[in-house]
């Protein structure tokens, strides 16, 4: 499982002045390479002794702030971000020899935000954040469903939702993003923006 990178190079004379533009602009290829749903990310988290975990979430929105995902507060990364708001994030873009990677502090984001993609959800994924108490052991998949049909009667279908108060979106500030581009004969390009006051300084790593 050899694989040879032949792709063109990331240079640093067409590198974007800030992260979010070259993350916009790679984001934006991946899609149209095809790569399956490019706003998958690793999101690494670890706990009060510094153990790690990783799990797939979607990032939902970003911007100059930050990138945004939406999931459960009481959940194993939950309880991790409160006790160590810090965490990587990882675009694995493997089809194209692209991956992207963010690290920095962690943010919960406004509730009139949270409300306001929770209203963009569909009626069942609304239902779904009530009915998991994400992370924990449940005894059967009938405990699960249970729960969702006792609430699809509470709530149901055109009835509004209201949001899971232990439920909201978090934001990643980014302070390093790494943009990383295979190259043949192992000789990647790496380019990471490291946060310096209000603007960033750009450097090259051995790959
Ligand atoms: C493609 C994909 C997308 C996912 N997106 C989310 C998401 O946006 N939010 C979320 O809470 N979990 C998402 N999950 C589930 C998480 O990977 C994970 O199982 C869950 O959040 C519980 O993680 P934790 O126990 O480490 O807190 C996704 C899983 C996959 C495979």
């Amino acid at each position: 499982m050899r694989k040879h990178y032949q792709h063109e190079g990331l240079v640093e004379e067409q590198l974007a002045a800030d992260p979010v533009t070259q993350f916009t602009r790679w984001f934006h290829e991946a899609d149209e390479a095809g790569v399956v749903e490019p706003n998958a990310m690793v999101l690494s988290t670890a706990d009060a002794e510094g153990r790690p975990s990783s799990r797939t979430v979607l990032l939902k929105g970003y911007d100059r702030r930050g990138f945004v995902f939406f999931t459960n507060y009481g959940s194993q990364k939950g309880s991790e971000l409160s006790v160590n708001p810090c965490a990587a994030l990882l675009f694995p873009w493997i089809a194209i020899a692209r991956q992207v990677q963010v690290a920095g502090r962690v943010e919960k984001v406004g509730r009139d935000e949270t409300a306001a993609y929770f209203r963009t959800r569909p009626h069942g994924s609304q239902l779904g954040a009530w009915a998991s108490e994400q992370s924990s052991p449940v005894s059967s998949r009938e405990v699960l469903e249970q729960r969702y049909a006792e609430l699809e009667r509470r709530y149901p279908e055109g009835e509004g939702v209201p949001v899971p108060p232990f439920w909201g979106g978090y934001r990643v500030v980014p302070e390093v993003v790494e943009f990383w581009q295979g190259r043949e004969n192992r000789l990647h390009d790496r380019l990471r923006y490291v946060a310096e006051g209000d603007g960033w300084r750009v450097e090259r790593l051995c790959p």
